[in-house]
Order: structure tokens, then sequence, then C-alpha cells
């Protein structure tokens, strides 16, 4: 229920940088994770995890071995998710600097980026500086996951964006509809 308060707030304070008034259930990480080969994934990443969501379903899907780093820009979110999940390594940064992020890591190469970013709270420039960062580094057979509100993807805004997608992922695929997170939402599948 903290988690859910926390999130509440923070939009509250903040509804550009979050753009929902309430974390993903399980059944949309479900969604976005179901088909993506998490288990043989050396590195995998997750841009703004918020209160842990999509995270907490990563964490039961990769191997003890894989590497996998959060990237979160808001600082209360930062302080929970350290509590939480206090041996992930946890960059606080902004998914703009994904690449120069992890170069100083000594990370080239991720095979599954995850993301919980508000795009629809974006301005386009900004969409296409982080989409252009994630393609960047992703493996040549990495997958780059995100999600979108249902019946948002109607809206010309929405339209815009996965022609986004598509101008820079060779192949990129919808799942069905989560009918019972809050708002009902789906994710885009993308392969570079
Ligand atoms: C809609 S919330 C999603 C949280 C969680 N993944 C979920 O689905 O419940 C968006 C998250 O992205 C973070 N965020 C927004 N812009 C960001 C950026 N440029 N870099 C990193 N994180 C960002 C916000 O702070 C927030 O935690």
């Amino acid at each position: 229920m903290g988690a859910k308060i926390n999130f509440l707030r923070e939009y509250i304070s903040n509804p550009g940088a979050i753009g929902a008034v309430a974390p993903s259930g399980r059944i949309l990480a479900s969604r976005m994770l179901d088909g993506i080969s998490l288990e043989s994934a050396t590195t995998v990443v997750e841009l703004g995890p918020g209160t842990g969501a999509f995270t907490t379903e990563i964490l039961q899907r990769i191997s003890s071995d894989t590497q996998f780093i959060l990237i979160e820009k808001n600082p209360v979110f930062l302080v929970e998710l350290r509590q939480r999940f206090e041996k992930l390594e946890i960059i606080e940064g902004d998914a703009g600097n994904l690449v120069h992020l992890l170069h100083q890591r000594g990370i080239d190469t991720v095979d599954v980026v995850v993301s919980g970013l508000p795009w629809a709270a974006f301005p386009e420039t900004v969409q296409q500086s982080i989409l252009s960062e994630v393609h960047d580094i992703l493996a040549p057979d990495g997958r780059f996951v995100t999600f979108a509100y249902g019946g948002m993807h109607l809206l010309p805004r929405a339209r815009a964006f996965r022609h986004l997608l598509e101008s820079f992922f060779g192949q990129v695929e919808r799942t069905p509809l989560a009918w019972r997170n809050l708002p009902p939402a789906f994710a885009y599948h993308c392969k570079r």
C-alpha cells in the first residue's frame, strides 16, 4: 500500500515526469515480459522502475548471473527502490543519458531494455533521444519492451509514437491488452 501512496503523491507533485496515477500491476508486468528471453540475458536494464512493479517480475525471470541495472530519476522512488532491492545496481540518472551511464560502468551492449517511462508525457524530441539511446545500446538480437495505455493507441500522439518505434526498430509487435491493469494497457515488443 505504501508504494501506491508514494506513487500517487509523486504523480500529484510532478505529473509530467510520472505519467500515471498508479503503479502497473502484475498482469501488465507479465504481458510485458512473456516471450522475452530474460533467463538467457547477460545484461538487462530497466528504465523508470518507479516503485518496482516490473522489477519484481524481472527478478523472477533472470538468472543469478544476469547483470540487472535500474535507471530512475525520481529521488523519492530511488530511496524506496534501494530499500526494496538492496542487492541491485540502481543508478540515479536520466534515461536520455543511457549510453553514457552504461559506458561509465563498462557496459557496451544490453540484451533486454524494459521501459516503464511515461512516453505520452514526453515531447517528441525527448522520445526520439531516449529511443535513439536504447537502439544504440541494444545487442543486435536484443529486445526493447515498453507499454502504452489501451485506447490511447488510437490517438494521434500515440500513433505517432508507434511510428517512431517503427523508425528505430526493425520489428515492433503489440501484445494483447491487459484489461485488468488500471488503466488497461498493452506492451510493445521491439527488436533491432
Ligand atoms: C509511469 S511511472 C512507471 C513506474 C513503473 N515502471 C510502473 O509501471 O509502475 C514512470 C517512471 O519513469 C520515471 N522517469 C520519468 N522520466 C524519466 C527519465 N527521463 N529517466 C529515468 N526515469 C524517468 C518516473 O520517475 C517514474 O518512476
